[in-house]
């Protein structure tokens, strides 16, 4: 039996996932040997490029060959259990490849989403002390082309701890798709086709069910981002569970989550969970607009879809565009609409039901985090008939205990009632650790409601028990579905040499969620004690001044009437 299987039965007894720590194969195996086994001709991914109508397929026999040969490239580039990689690419066959082929040799791999910066690369391999970063020369996404190599030069420059870089080559040829060659040129020994000398037999590592698996950064409510720690066979197994019941997935059904692999949606739910599940996963390397509004619909008809997961910003935008470029399609094949990364708004998730899934698919709103590693509430599964309330997440999943918090630190125990989001107990895919920063764990977590893992959500709680997620506590906004920290922003407006302090906010954006307003005043309305006050500006920006609060402990009152001026004119 599978360490995974042993896991889920553990989960299905509602017992603590972590009682056994026993050593497993790697996540290769479950993931790759295991359905080679039984289908190895059987799509595991459906790589669905720029261009529409260019997808490339690869098998799990493909996928398995292409991880070995790659666990083997890294291996022997020095590569060991317990390092870290980084993996800075878009969506496509070789960066899961890259991710599994890490996890066969015991690596933690660390995806960094390739729309940052260098800057934000750098950071990200400093902290998670990689040696070793797997890039692609270039990629191409809405039509234009980036050049992800030279960000990774510039990046390097500053990582003292990354001693090799491996690059996949590709050409980008528009107007004739996207060709790609497949194999990795060493630029330290400038050494073309590596990989294509490897053996397609790579020794799985033997790991403990507490070893690392990947990093994976997020923002937080300070300027650094976090790096957050998922192990092997808790992470698995709830990716793996929740893959398959939030969404009722069927061997041979097409899953197509468009969520880019550098955020967690990907990892779980474009990789590891259909993975695990031997499923077919479309790797969307587009945007919901190229090469017109209909990009999703038709991807859907070309590749029979059956479940689609996608995010409540690129609902908003496409209805915003009109019923036709759904219309044109045929969307039969879908089962399941999914939504995440930010509240769904009614006119949304009407939109979505109605319209892209002709009333009859169930939409399922799933609220996680980086954190959970896998969807915690969610309103399937549940009997198929069970009311689902438009823009509420509705129920927790299997092992999930929600918990609300009042402002004195208590749980709340009625109904229809709004407080801190907390879990009350642990579950499988939980993150175990902040990377080399265990405190900062504990005290964002752990600490707040002691007992309880705290989110950084609100939420209500309807008369019904069901839950609606209201959007987060701390510092932290929501533009596109994207988790971005106001410390982050704050620090990079303030290395402008003309700005003194700033302060970032979030206000409402009716595609966006949130947008971010930023406007160079005189002086930030701040507490005696020097806290700036946030929630000020932030009404002001929305123009609810009768909205302000209470502002007596403001140090000067006359600051708010300043920034009322100057913000109000511009907007
Ligand atoms: O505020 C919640 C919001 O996104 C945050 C997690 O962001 P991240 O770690 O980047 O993961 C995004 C994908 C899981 C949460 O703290 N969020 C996520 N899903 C929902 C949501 N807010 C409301 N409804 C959701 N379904």
């Amino acid at each position: 039996m599978h360490h995974a299987d042993v896991m889920m039965n553990e989960a299905n007894n509602g017992r603590f996932y972590c009682v056994y720590r026993v050593s497993l194969w790697a996540h290769a195996v479950n993931c790759l040997d295991r359905h080679v086994h039984t289908c190895p001709e059987r799509v595991a991914l459906i790589w669905e490029r720029d261009e529409p109508g260019s997808e490339f397929k690869v098998t799990y026999r493909q996928l398995l060959e292409m991880t070995c040969r790659l666990g083997n490239l890294l291996r022997r580039h020095g590569v060991k259990r317990g390092d870290c990689v980084t993996i800075y690419m878009p969506s496509c066959p070789l960066a899961v490849a890259s991710m599994l082929a890490c996890a066969r040799i015991g690596a933690a791999h660390n995806v960094v989403f390739a729309g940052f910066s260098a800057e934000a690369l750098a950071e990200r391999i400093r902290d998670a002390q990689s040696s070793t970063v797997i890039t692609v020369n270039q990629g191409v996404r809405g039509g234009k082309l980036t050049e992800l190599k030279k960000t990774v030069d510039t990046a390097v420059q500053s990582c003292p701890t990354v001693q090799q870089v491996f690059v996949r080559k590709q050409l980008s040829l528009f107007g004739c798709g996207f060709i790609t060659m497949l194999w990795l040129l060493h630029v330290i020994s400038d050494n073309a086709q590596e990989m294509q000398k490897e053996d397609v037999v790579c020794e799985p590592a033997a790991m403990d069910s507490e070893d690392v698996l990947f990093l994976l950064y997020t923002s937080g409510s300070t300027g650094k981002p976090k790096g957050l720690v998922h192990t092997q066979a808790g992470y698995l197994l709830y990716a793996a569970l929740t893959h398959r019941y939030v969404f009722s997935y069927h061997d041979g059904d097409v899953f197509g989550c468009v969520a880019d692999i550098g955020w967690i949606t990907g990892h779980s739910y474009s990789v590891y969970g259909p993975l695990a599940n031997g499923g077919t996963s479309v790797l969307f390397e587009s945007t919901p607009i190229y090469p017109d509004p209909g990009r999703y619909w038709e991807m859907v008809q070309r590749l029979k879809i059956n479940q689609f997961y996608g995010a409540p910003t690129a609902i908003r935008l496409l209805l915003k565009y009109g019923n036709q470029w759904v219309h044109k399609y045929d969307r039969s094949t879908l089962k399941t609409l999914g939504s995440v990364g930010e509240p769904i708004n009614t006119e949304a998730w009407e939109w979505y039901h109605t319209v892209v899934g002709d009333g009859r698919c169930p939409v399922v709103d799933t609220w996680w985090q980086t954190e959970t590693g896998g969807i915690c509430i969610t309103p399937r599964p549940s009997n198929p008939d069970a009311e689902i309330v438009p823009g509420m997440a509705m129920r927790p999943f299997f092992g999930i205990k929600p918990a609300l918090m009042d402002t004195e630190g208590e749980v709340l125990t009625s109904n229809h009632t709004s407080g801190a989001l907390c879990i009350a107990q642990p579950w499988p895919g939980m993150a175990r650790t902040i990377h080399n920063n265990h405190q900062r764990f504990i005290e964002t977590y752990c600490q707040p409601y002691p007992g309880y893992f705290f989110t950084g959500d609100g939420a209500y709680r309807s008369k019904e028990g069901y839950y609606q997620i209201t959007g987060r506590l701390d510092d932290v906004i929501n533009v596109s579905g994207h988790r971005i920290g106001t410390a982050e922003i704050e620090d990079v407006v303030n290395q402008c040499s003309q700005v003194a302090e700033s302060a970032v906010i979030g206000y409402s954006h009716n595609i966006k969620g949130e947008g971010e307003c930023n406007s160079f005043i005189q002086r930030l309305p701040k507490t005696r004690s020097g806290k700036i006050m946030r929630r000020v500006l932030r009404k002001v920006v929305e123009q609810d001044l009768n909205g302000l609060g209470d502002l007596s402990t403001l140090d000067d009152p006359a600051a708010v009437q300043e920034i009322i001026e100057v913000i109000v004119n511009i907007i």
